[in-house]
């Protein structure tokens, strides 16, 4: 049985003060998160924050971002390694708001997951097409091409891996996709996998739907057979949504 899973993506939002007041009120509503992994991505600069506060529940925190080295000359990155350091289990790869906006190629995120799993963190693998590769009916080309890309020569197993299918043209518009055109995405990501590493594992690795997810759509998502959670961006930002969200996803 595969993980159903909760991720918040805060992108560059929140001081520390407002990050803590969002783990204790998250904290009070844990109890009822069961059946679901709940996992909470902060910048940086909030994550020993997290660990001292999730520390000893069922909450999961994570980086959005890591470099590809261990240590070394390579100033402003933080390595896979530092983020174990901090008690995290999980790393967002490949985001698209960093291919498009920091110019990260399919190789660099190749070598970010290579590294990842080398220090023993879960990669959460984004993929998704642009608006205009939809409409040239290039979308699963695309998205063919990040993973093939992405997951070279990296050996895999379903407890190691999440992917992310975020179409670019749904992420922060509040326009998502229809859950019929995620669930063919999603069944054709799963159906790469397949291909790869063989059903049994493919079947289990958790293949979430990110863009636009919102508390009155979460249940469309869900009832589709190889959604299983999402990757939220602006609805993780307020506690009560985020809690809502993953409720609904616990419950599918
Ligand atoms: P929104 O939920 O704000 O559309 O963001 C999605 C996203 O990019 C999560 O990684």
């Amino acid at each position: 049985m595969r993980k159903k899973v909760a991720i918040a993506n805060w992108k560059m939002n929140k001081t520390r003060r407002e990050a803590g007041q969002f783990c204790q009120q998250l904290n009070q509503v844990a109890a009822e998160l069961t059946g679901v992994e709940v996992i909470v991505c902060p910048p940086y600069t909030a994550l020993d924050l997290l660990a001292e506060q999730f520390s000893g529940t069922s909450i999961h925190w994570g980086g959005q971002n890591c470099f590809w080295e261990e240590k070394g000359a390579y100033t402003g990155e933080i390595s896979p390694w530092m983020l174990r350091d901090l008690g995290c289990q999980y790393v967002i790869i490949g985001h698209s708001e960093r291919r498009q906006i920091i110019g990260e190629t399919d190789r660099d995120i190749n070598r970010k997951m290579a590294a990842a799993l080398q220090a023993g963190l879960i990669p959460i693998l984004c993929v998704g097409e642009t608006l205009q590769e939809r409409e040239d009916q290039l979308a699963k080309e695309v998205v063919r091409r990040q993973l093939e890309q992405g997951l070279t020569d990296l050996e895999l197993d379903a407890e190691g891996l999440v992917i992310a299918y975020e179409p670019i043209w749904a992420i922060g518009t509040g326009v998502n996709a229809s859950s019929d055109d995620a669930q063919e995405m999603i069944g054709f990501i799963r159906d790469y996998l397949a291909a790869q590493v063989g059903q049994a594992v493919a079947g289990d690795i958790p293949i979430l739907y990110g863009g636009s997810v919102r508390e009155d759509n979460i249940t469309d998502f869900m009832a589709k057979p190889d959604i299983d959670g999402a990757l939220i961006g602006g609805a993780s930002l307020d506690v009560n949504a985020f809690a809502a969200i993953a409720r609904s996803i616990a419950d599918a």
